[in-house]
């Protein structure tokens, strides 16, 4: 009770907060890691690309991270620049899969960057992953430094986006590529504050109302901000879905039951438990793998 009554407390102070960056870091701090990564294996945020067969959410969020990769056409030895990188994950899943030279990594949630840089430390990687506090409009880093700039499901948060679009091509070298894993909306028709189910809440506090325009104006925005060959795929038909049912078979996985107080699993089984009115939502909203190169 107390704990609900605390929960409450930060939500509300979240959502009156003004300030669009505030307001997304004190969202990200609302959340439980003990109940969000209960009977999981990684701490991956995004929703996951999910193939026949898959039925964990360690497993499509990794999947999401290699398809980001691909995208960006990481090389061996190349030096890449992750916004918004959560707990890090994908970033060590780069260095040990595509033998990438360095991950630095950017975040204004500092629990995520302390986490990141612990674990960096921990697997003797401190030199190769590097994690800051800073946000994705302000990058600290000099003009032409790295060969990627990528941003696995977070860019729609930045404010606005466009600002982020311009300096990941600063940063960039020539003939670098920026890559961004993304959620905006199918058409520019939906009202972003109609979403109005529990688990896409996130639509309604996290994402401003300049980051929500479809794909045809993203790649526009893309291309303005200096990128050529700008490609701008969807993959909702691999994300939502998949994402929803997991969540949604949470409460009755006894791993998940185990780890939990029973409250939270009810919690979860109340918060997922219109199906109806989440798919319908879900069917508004696109999910993207944008790609720009910089010549
Ligand atoms: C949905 S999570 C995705 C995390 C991770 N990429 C993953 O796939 O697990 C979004 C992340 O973006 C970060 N973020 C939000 N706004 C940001 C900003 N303006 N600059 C940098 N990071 C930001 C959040 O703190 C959070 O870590």
């Amino acid at each position: 009770m107390f704990e609900n009554m605390r929960t409450l407390g930060r939500l509300i102070r979240t959502l009156t907060t003004k300030d669009p960056v505030t307001r997304v870091r004190r969202f990200y701090e609302i959340q439980a890691p003990g109940v969000e990564f209960a009977a999981r294996t990684t701490r991956y945020m995004n929703v996951g690309y999910w193939e026949e067969g898959v039925t964990s959410l360690d497993v499509a969020g990794e999947a999401l991270a290699m398809k980001l990769a691909d995208a960006a056409g990481f090389k061996p030895d190349d030096t890449v620049l992750d916004v918004g990188f959560g707990y890090g994950d994908q970033d060590f899943a780069w260095l040990r899969n595509r033998r990438v030279a360095k991950v630095h990594g950017i975040n204004v949630t500092p629990r995520h960057v302390e986490h990141a840089q612990d674990r960096a430390r921990e697997e003797g990687l401190a030199e190769q992953a590097q994690f800051q506090l800073g946000t994705a409009t302000e990058l600290p880093f000099e003009d032409n430094t790295f060969d990627r700039v990528v941003a696995l499901e977070s860019a729609f948060h930045f404010y606005p986006r466009s600002a982020f679009f311009a300096e990941a091509f600063r940063v960039l070298k020539p003939g670098g590529t920026l890559a961004t894993a993304d959620i905006i909306p199918l058409s520019n028709g939906t009202p972003r504050m109609s979403i109005s189910a529990g688990p896409l809440s996130f639509v309604k506090f996290s994402i401003p109302d300049e980051n929500w325009h479809d794909r045809a104006r993203y790649a526009e925005q893309l291309a303005a901000a200096g990128f050529a060959n700008v490609d701008v795929q969807s993959i909702q038909d691999h994300t939502w879905e998949g994402w929803r049912q997991f969540q949604a078979n949470r409460p009755s996985d006894p791993a998940f039951q185990a780890e939990v107080e029973r409250s939270a699993v009810k919690g979860m089984a109340n918060h997922w438990r219109d199906e109806k009115l989440i798919k319908k939502e879900l069917a508004l909203l696109d999910y993207v793998i944008a790609v720009g190169h910089k010549p």
